[in-house]
């Protein structure tokens, strides 16, 4: 097995190993006001959503985790075959690695006919251009396209990239693709000024990927015993400040939150905040991983009840709806959003 598809197996063991449940996360400083009297029935709930521009009937997907190698394929298979029965949109891991060495495109490949039912969308790194994600959408057949901004990740991998460039070529992807766009962090949260940034680049979707779940710094940093780089394992912004640094522009490009996703009630809040979608990667890996995919799929329709018996509580029935909800901020939540909008 080569170096990367080697790299591919450690993320998903590392990630595993990392994965906490009870994490604290700074959406527990978000309350939402709920209706006492909500005059509203469960059965009149609607959780249609766009995500990259396409209507779908879920507000959330699994986010980008894995592929490249044959554990990592396995696992994608299943992911796969999970989005596609509870027709939740599916993200595969990069497929750089399947660009690179065509030995490990195979598994990308067989993703399209197990995703008939529900959307397909594939991943790469910033820094590579047009063509590259043109034969990443070809490789994959993928409905859409998202690329990940990883300066930290990569400086913390003695192999990675020191050379960040990237503007450039994510402005000529935004202008020729023909798919959907949609750029992301991983797990280090998107400032106000990147999404004021792309949103001016004509970029229309973004995933924030605050801190809080999965770190990929934290990952490398497990890969890495040369050196300690633990010190920017607490870099970057929680998703809740992630979502009200971009607040404010959520008319100009469509928000989707993820970071550390744990229940329904942190997706209805991350909706409340301005996200049209929510991606979850951390804890749909660790519960296929620990109950299988049978398992998954009584997680992904578990949420989907629940987010719909807060919708009740909040008295609303669509998703849009859900952007009009009050709610009250803690005062250190208060401080960082007025600092984040200044
Ligand atoms: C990821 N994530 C990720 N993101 C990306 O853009 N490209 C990738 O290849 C990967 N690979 C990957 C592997 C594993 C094992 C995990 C758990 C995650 C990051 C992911 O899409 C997401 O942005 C963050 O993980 C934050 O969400 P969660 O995991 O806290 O829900």
């Amino acid at each position: 097995m080569d170096i990367q598809a080697h790299r591919k197996d450690e993320h998903v063991f590392i990630a595993e190993k990392l994965y906490q449940s009870e994490n604290r996360n700074r959406l527990d400083e978000v309350r939402l006001l709920f209706k006492n009297i909500p005059e509203i029935s469960k059965n009149e709930i609607s959780l249609t959503t766009t995500i990259m521009g396409y209507q779908v009937d879920s507000p959330f997907f699994i986010n980008a985790i894995t592929g490249g190698s044959s554990q990592t394929d396995k696992l994608n298979f299943q992911l796969a075959q999970v989005a596609n029965q509870c027709h939740v949109p599916f993200v595969t891991g990069s497929v750089s690695v399947a660009l690179k060495d065509p030995a490990n495109a195979d598994g990308f490949k067989q993703l399209h006919q197990l995703t008939q039912d529900t959307l397909l969308f594939t991943n790469l790194g910033a820094g590579n251009d047009l063509a590259t994600a043109k034969q990443a959408l070809e490789l994959t057949q993928a409905d859409g396209l998202q690329i990940h901004l990883n300066v930290a990740q990569e400086l913390v991998m003695p192999e990675g990239d020191r050379i960040f460039y990237w503007k450039d070529q994510l402005q000529n992807i935004s202008d020729h693709l023909e798919k959907p766009l949609m750029v992301k962090g991983v797990g280090q949260g998107l400032t106000p000024e990147t999404v004021k940034m792309l949103a001016e680049m004509g970029i229309q979707n973004v995933d924030l990927a605050g801190k809080g779940g999965t770190n990929f710094v934290a990952i490398e940093n497990e890969r890495r015993h040369d050196a300690d780089y633990s010190f920017l394992n607490d870099i970057g912004l929680s998703l809740a400040e992630c979502l009200l640094g971009a607040q404010p522009l959520r008319d100009q490009i469509s928000i989707t939150a993820s970071g550390g996703i744990r229940n329904a009630l942190e997706i209805v809040k991350s909706l409340v905040l301005g996200a049209d979608s929510v991606g979850i990667s951390g804890m749909f890996l660790h519960t296929l991983i620990k109950n299988g995919p049978e398992g998954l799929v009584d997680l992904i329709t578990t949420l989907q009840s629940q987010i719909k018996d807060l919708m009740v509580m909040l008295g609303c029935r669509t998703i849009p709806e859900l952007h009009q909800v009050r709610y009250l901020l803690s005062p250190a939540l208060i401080s960082d959003q007025k600092q984040l909008n200044e």
